[in-house]
């Protein structure tokens, strides 16, 4: 998806991170998660997975507000990746049909509340029934301003710089000009800052294409948690974790 840098940009209070909810420490500006671990939950009870996709998503609403509780200003959270598609069909459609009545069911709320919906990754592949959903709930929260939740959905790192490369050659932008300022600019994510935190669930330690560009200087934080069960209390500490890092993006300490 083409998205503007100057519409796009950002109108959030301070960048610096919050006291809230009785937390005395630094509370992360942007946080990124990977979702993963729901087909194991689903699996060690007896159920189908996609009965963990449709617990991962309930799970999603108690993290955003926890998020706002926080004072988290931006989410971004992987839903379905490039490499998805290569699941079984079912679990393919299921995935899909559950972005659709989330946009359904939950539009309404999630403006009420506040919360701007911006999408990550590419339109093509998806049905154009889910592309109207997804661009409607775009333009419709587009004046919120409390949590921006990214929704990194048909998102692959990889396909998102080669995506920027190729708009930045079709302009005809000089080389001498392409730099990392503007290169951001031609990302999915553009106008917002990158990421603070990456949180993976499961136990796995891995980035799987995930923001490859934004995650530079983030923190990562890998719980064996399955994604279902990663509550407001799991948030907390992963917060207090990162509060505890020392970030030097490369420079010496202080
Ligand atoms: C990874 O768990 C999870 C996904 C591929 C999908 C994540 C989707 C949700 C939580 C639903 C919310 C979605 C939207 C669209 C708002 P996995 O299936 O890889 O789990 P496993 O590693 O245990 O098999």
């Amino acid at each position: 998806m083409v998205v503007s840098p100057v519409r796009d940009r950002v109108s959030l209070n301070s960048r610096n991170a919050k006291r809230r909810e009785g937390l005395p420490w630094q509370v992360p500006y942007h946080l990124a998660i990977i979702m993963d671990g729901n087909g194991r939950w689903a699996q060690e009870r007896g159920l189908p997975r996609l009965a963990g996709h449709r617990a991962g998503t309930e799970n999603l609403r108690r993290i955003l507000r926890a998020c706002v509780d926080f004072g988290i200003k931006i989410l971004t959270i992987y839903a379905f990746s490039t490499e998805n598609w290569g699941r079984p069909e079912p679990e393919v459609r299921g995935l899909m049909s559950i972005l659709e009545r989330v946009i359904d069911r939950e539009l309404a709320d999630l403006d009420r509340n506040g919360v701007r919906i911006r999408h990550l990754g590419r339109l093509e592949g998806i049905s154009p029934r889910l592309q109207q959903k997804i661009r409607y709930a775009i333009e419709k929260t587009a004046h919120n301003d409390r949590l921006i939740l990214n929704v990194a959905f048909n998102y692959g790192g990889r396909a998102e710089i080669l995506d920027a490369v190729r708009r930045i050659i079709r302009e005809g932008i000089p080389a001498e000009r392409v730099d990392e300022a503007l290169f951001s600019r031609y990302l999915y994510t553009a106008g917002l800052p990158d990421p603070d935190l990456i949180v993976r669930t499961s136990g796995e330690v891995r980035i799987s294409n995930f923001l490859l560009w934004q995650g530079a200087y983030a923190e990562y934080y890998a719980t064996p948690t399955y994604w279902p069960d990663f509550d407001k209390e799991e948030l907390r500490k992963a917060i207090e974790h990162y509060s505890r890092r020392e970030r030097r993006f490369g420079r010496l300490r202080q």
